[in-house]
């Protein structure tokens, strides 16, 4: 069967979230003959795919969808497709490959059959989700003489139920998207059983969304009592309302550097992590003062990582941002990366698909939007 994936707006880090969650789940990557197509990704799987139980773990995608037979006419297909599946007045919505005249063009011979029809123009998952079109099984996506109709859409309520209306937030220091929260989370490849840390937990994005994923064992540390108590506050707020299971969280305050005075040795599986990133900018800031910062910032993130190393277990991981800045079009980078491998850590390929991979010479993957002032770059470190 031929299963479709909309990619969210950096398609090459909701690949790499793909590729991390089939290789969790042992499927061999080449078995599923991935094509990347735009903002789509396009697998052949043997086994079923549970559309809405696999969109429920990603952060990185949009929908995905079942191939559905083509006749060799699309727009027919979809008329045939649409009158034998729907009772009642057809709404409906097709995207991927198409104009305007292939909705105008269905719609029409839909109403030759008789048919009560209103043609959806849908922008976003959110028409999707408004138009109940899942249900309907009416949202479909051409592609290459695919046809494809949508199974599951990301749960975008709760996500920005998540991101907007939890109680500790502390808007100094930022807050991660939570949606990336759990793309990086996907990318550490744990098992729930797995001990996952934050130590730079803030007011506790990843926490909160490992908690939602079913982790059991979350341990989170901050240098700040205040963070503390916002994470306390946020993960209790969402027991409540998305009625969780209730899970004893540790939660430490105390500096990265010195993470063994609270976490036994060779104790955690993965490390997940935004970590301090410096002051706000304001994009305004000389290249003195912003290398100032970086520096600052290395000599942060190679102590911690010290720190890490005693704590990981044996080939235990980190998935760590290291932030890039914007200075006259170019970027500023904190050099850590050959300090933190003397330590002891490996790094691996994140960015997805090896041959692309070796052309550009990257491992990391940027999360990054034109105008902003800061790049997140994500990172993957194995403890050797
Ligand atoms: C960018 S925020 C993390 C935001 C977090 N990912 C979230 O979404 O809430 C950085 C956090 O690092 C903490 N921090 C700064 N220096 C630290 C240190 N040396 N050790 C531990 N935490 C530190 C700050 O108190 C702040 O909460």
């Amino acid at each position: 069967m031929k299963y479709l994936f909309e990619l969210g707006r950096q398609p090459e880090i909701s690949i790499a979230e793909l590729e991390a969650i089939f290789l969790h789940d042992g499927v061999d990557l080449n078995t599923l003959k991935p094509r990347h197509i735009g903002s789509y990704l396009v697998i052949e799987s043997k086994d079923r795919i549970y559309a809405e139980k696999m969109i429920s773990r990603l952060g990185g995608t949009m929908k995905i969808g079942n191939a559905i037979e083509n006749t060799g006419d699309p727009i027919a297909s979809i008329v045939h497709f649409l009158n034998e599946n729907s009772t009642g007045k057809i709404h409906f919505a097709v995207s991927g490959e198409v104009t305007k005249k292939t909705g105008i063009a269905i719609k029409k011979q839909l109403k030759s059959l008789g048919r009560s029809v209103r043609f959806i123009e849908t922008k976003n998952t959110a028409s999707i989700l408004h138009n109940n079109l899942v249900e309907k099984k009416s949202d479909f996506t051409i592609l290459e003489n695919n046809i494809f109709v949508t199974k599951a859409i990301q749960d975008i309520e709760g996500f920005s139920k998540r991101d907007f209306g939890r109680p500790g937030s502390d808007d100094k220091s930022g807050m991660l998207p939570p949606k990336l929260a759990r793309i990086m989370i996907n990318l550490s490849q744990i098992k729930t059983t797995d001990v996952l840390l934050d130590p730079f937990c803030g007011s506790g994005t990843v926490l909160t969304e490992a908690l939602s994923l079913g982790f059991k064992n979350i341990v989170g540390s901050d240098i700040s009592q205040k963070a503390i108590d916002d994470t306390k506050q946020n993960v209790e707020w969402l027991q409540k309302k998305f009625d969780l299971e209730p899970k004893t969280f540790d939660l430490y305050t105390s500096d990265s550097v010195h993470l063994l005075g609270q976490i036994k040795p060779d104790s955690i599986n993965a490390i997940v992590s935004e970590p301090y990133m410096g002051k706000p900018l304001r994009g305004n800031e000389n290249k003195e003062t912003l290398k100032k910062q970086t520096n600052e910032l290395a000599q942060l993130y190679i102590e911690s990582f010290r720190s890490f190393h005693k704590i990981l277990k044996k080939d235990g991981v980190a998935i760590f941002i290291i932030p890039k800045f914007r200075h006259e079009n170019k970027w500023i980078t904190v050099n850590c990366l050959e300090e933190i491998k003397k330590i002891g850590f490996e790094i691996l390929p994140l960015a997805p698909r090896p041959e692309k991979r070796e052309a550009k010479g990257v491992d990391s993957l940027l999360y990054w939007r034109t105008k902003q002032y800061v790049g997140r770059e994500i990172w993957k470190f194995k403890k050797v």
